[in-house]
């Protein structure tokens, strides 16, 4: 079976969405990985449908119920796949815990809406909590698809070999260094002189110089944490 998506949320129809298009959308038109929007409503219980309900202690907005979720983990889990909250009170998303969610069987993805869901579910069935970044979103659903996107393109046979992942320089603790193309001369502005000196050696000495100062300049949380590896393995 395909590294597959379940995606518990009450908005089913909002996928696949971007998703839908460019690399991740080719992928899941040839079968490469499998999305599987499921209607959180379809577990409600009461007549009236309801996936939602004022908060104990008073508040604004609505939480999300533990039985609904409760019932659709307990129908819609794939065995071994992590089972994953998208909250902004979440574990920052990493691009290491993207390579091993990519690694697996895939993910069952809960969005969450309206103020939250019901501590105790989480609690119950050991929900991994993760954020996209520190801003708040309307729902989880567009952090769902981050996600997605972000696994999918490391999925084998997704991207050519023109996009190779292990020459990224983020996948090296760093950010990107900058890119150019044709015209050499734009606006009188001209492509830096070592990269059309076909001089492969400087050409890439180059690009790690310009992705270490914008590390250092942008990112001091991730500068210091090449630096720390760098100092302990001196020769990656
Ligand atoms: N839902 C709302 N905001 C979010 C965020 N920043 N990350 C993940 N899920 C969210």
């Amino acid at each position: 079976m395909s590294w597959t998506a379940r995606v518990l949320t009450l908005f089913p129809e909002m996928f696949p969405g971007p998703l839908g298009h460019s690399l991740a959308g080719r992928a899941l038109k040839r079968g490469d990985w499998a999305l599987e929007p499921i209607d959180l409503r379809y577990f409600a219980t009461d007549r009236h449908r309801s996936v939602d309900d004022a908060p104990f202690g008073g508040g604004a907005g609505m939480v999300m119920r533990a039985d609904v979720i409760d019932a659709a983990l307990e129908a819609k889990s794939l065995p071994d796949a992590p089972q994953i909250v998208l909250t902004p009170r979440g574990r920052p998303l990493t691009q290491r815990r993207v390579a091993e969610l990519a690694a697996g069987p895939g993910v069952v993805l809960v969005c969450g809406r309206y103020e939250g869901i019901d501590q105790r579910v989480i609690e119950a069935r050991g929900l991994e909590e993760i954020s996209i970044g520190d801003y708040v979103l309307s729902g989880g659903e567009p952090a769902a698809m981050v996600l997605l996107d972000a696994c999918v393109r490391l999925l084998p046979g997704v991207m050519g070999a023109a996009e190779s992942v292990l020459e990224e320089s983020f996948s090296q603790g760093l950010l990107e260094y900058p890119h150019y193309t044709r015209p050499a001369l734009w606006k009188g502005r001209a492509v830096p002189e070592v990269l059309i000196s076909g001089n492969h050696a400087e050409i890439a000495a180059w690009r790690r110089r310009e992705a270490e100062r914008i590390t250092r300049e942008r990112r001091p949380d991730l500068w210091a944490a090449y630096r720390a590896l760098a100092e302990a393995a001196p020769t990656a």
